[in-house]
């Protein structure tokens, strides 16, 4: 892949006046990337974040959307409303869903393809937890949610993006090493190509407690077409160094 993408997930963090300044401390170092960047904001910040970055080398993106198109589903967010405040991105499945909201494969292919209905690229999310892996089930349970994706978005599973999070990674400090992390992304790479011609496109970020210091060599892996980044995403100096290391 060419051009890396690294994406931050806000999670529930932030607020008006802590979001301008970080996007201000990185908007400031943007003429030197290389890579394509990119923001998951909580989404009542969305509007706040658009005007912040409108015409800048961060793109917006939003943490969930509806698996529903419109209509009485309190609290929801639609495809098209994301798609109002020019939301490029949006991650669905992520596994704090899968896990605190019941969200199943079915739902999160459901969730892709309103995303990709709208225009807007899903960040389809998948990994195994430590039980799975340490059953040997890690490629049965990523080649499962993958595939509940690719079976309904199929014609066009080129546009979405696919996020490799091992969920003992994710906000625990411990990152697969990049081996193990390359070894999945072949997996679920070989799993696109067998749907689509078009599978190389497809940018298969990993995430899991990615950081400044173990960036550069999870990158420089074949099959790491970049991050997606939590907690450091938070901290200007830790995300500008993730993204310099993705050039
Ligand atoms: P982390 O989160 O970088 O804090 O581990 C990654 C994610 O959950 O997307």
């Amino acid at each position: 892949m060419s051009q890396k993408l690294i994406v931050g997930n806000w999670k529930m963090n932030g607020g008006a006046e802590f979001n301008a300044t970080l996007l201000n401390a990185l908007l400031s170092q943007s003429a030197q990337w290389q890579a394509l960047v990119a923001v998951c904001v909580p989404s009542v910040y969305l509007g706040q974040v658009q005007h912040i970055v409108q015409g800048s080398a961060i793109a917006l993106g939003a943490q969930d959307v509806s698996a529903h198109e419109a209509g009485a589903y309190t609290g929801e967010i639609s495809a098209a409303m994301l798609k109002d405040f020019g939301t490029r991105y949006a991650i669905v499945g992520h596994s704090e869903r899968r896990q605190y909201h019941g969200e199943t494969d079915a739902t999160v292919a459901t969730k892709a393809q309103r995303a990709l209905a709208a225009g807007i690229t899903p960040i389809v999310c998948v990994g195994e937890t430590l039980e799975e892996r340490e059953a040997g089930r890690t490629e049965e349970v990523v080649k499962r949610q993958l595939a509940a994706v690719i079976h309904a978005n199929g014609h066009c599973i080129s546009e979405i993006v696919v996020a490799y999070e091992p969920v003992w990674a994710i906000g625990t400090g411990k990152t697969a090493t990049p081996e193990m992390a390359q070894q999945v992304h072949a997996v679920l790479r070989a799993q696109l190509h067998a749907a689509s011609e078009k599978a190389d496109r497809v940018h298969i970020l990993y995430g899991g407690s990615m950081n400044a210091s173990n960036a550069q060599q999870l990158l420089a892996q074949p099959d790491i077409d970049g991050g997606l980044v939590g907690g450091a995403a938070l901290k200007s100096a830790d995300f500008l160094s993730i993204i310099a290391a993705a050039q």
